[in-house]
């Protein structure tokens, strides 16, 4: 059985919005020493002090201790260069799910780290393979798909592309169980699993939408309450992103030459034209304020 990386090694996690600062926490608490990079410094910031809060709020409920809370925080480091990711074992892309943004990445990593360091991509649909097509060793390059919000969602897609190394991609396995995860092996396909499988559940909530079937907050609660569903379809595209759902939904379209199945809808189109892109801005399909949801269309 393939071997988990060690504990206490180095952990470099690329883009620190909701996935990167989720990645970070996990991997901090998991024992690794962890550096976070952004090519907006404050983003950084603001992802170490996210984590703190969750920390604190997770010893406030008795579900860590103080002690242990400290030591996470105590290796979570900011990168200011991506220089500083040399000695990392391991290195999770979290940036903007852009195949050319993704590609310039890792080409800068390579010629960084040191010849055993994984490179993982947390990619929401972009192939793998494509990721590392342009990469020298692109036998490296694995799929490490968590899923939002990081600490409280057990899965991982470990996704291999077509020359990903099979001990790569058992290594990431091993490493996201003892991380506490519950990680699945999947191929390089659109959108992996639950992406793919997942597209209906909002293509055909925003088409009862342009329909005029009923509103957010009503399809939202007839699927949470009745459906049985952890959040309604309105509710879950705020949490992850208009942003990064669109591009997914985009890139899902494009894989599967242009099947209207997968067609991105305008409403998405309109809220990232906006910039009401969901929580993390305040405003998609609902207001928030002071962390609370406060669902009003
Ligand atoms: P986000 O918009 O919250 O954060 C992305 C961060 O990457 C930003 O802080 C941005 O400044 C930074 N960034 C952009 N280009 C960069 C570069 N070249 N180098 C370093 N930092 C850079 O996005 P989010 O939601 O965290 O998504 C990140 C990745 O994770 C995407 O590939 C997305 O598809 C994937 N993902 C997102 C999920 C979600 O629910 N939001 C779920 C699973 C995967």
């Amino acid at each position: 059985m393939a071997q988990a990386l060690e504990k206490n090694s180095v952990v470099a996690v690329i883009g620190s919005g909701a996935m990167g600062s989720g990645i970070a926490q996990v991997a901090a608490v998991a024992g690794h020493t962890v550096r976070l990079f952004d090519t907006r410094p404050e983003a950084v910031e603001r992802a170490i002090a996210g984590i703190v809060k969750a920390l604190a709020r997770l010893v406030e409920k008795g579900r860590m201790g103080a002690a242990e809370a400290d030591l996470a925080r105590e290796r979570l480091h900011a990168m200011r260069t991506l220089d500083e990711a040399k000695d990392a074992a391991l290195v999770v892309e979290a940036v903007v799910e852009d195949l050319d943004v993704k590609r310039a990445l890792f080409a800068d990593l390579e010629g960084v780290v040191g010849p055993d360091c994984i490179l993982a991509t947390n990619t929401s649909s972009i192939s793998v393979t494509a990721i590392g097509a342009t990469l020298k060793r692109p036998e490296r390059l694995v799929g490490m798909h968590f899923f939002n919000p990081v600490p409280l969602m057990a899965l991982v897609e470990v996704i291999s592309g077509v020359a990903t190394d099979k001990a790569v991609a058992d290594t990431v396995h091993a490493t996201a169980s003892a991380w506490g995860k519950n990680p699945v092996h999947a191929k390089s396909t659109p959108g992996f699993i639950v992406n793919r499988v997942a597209r209906p559940y909002y293509a055909e909530a925003l088409r009862l939408l342009l329909e005029q079937a009923a509103d957010p907050a009503t399809i939202d609660a007839v699927m949470r309450d009745c459906g049985g569903f952890r959040m309604g379809p309105f509710e879950l595209m705020d949490l992850i992103g208009h942003d990064v759902n669109y591009s997914v939904t985009q890139s899902v379209f494009n894989a599967y030459y242009g099947d209207p199945r997968f067609a991105p809808s305008v409403v998405q189109q309109e809220l990232v034209n906006a910039g009401f892109l969901g929580r993390k801005t305040g405003r998609g399909f609902y207001r928030y304020g002071d962390d609370v949801a406060m669902p009003q269309a």
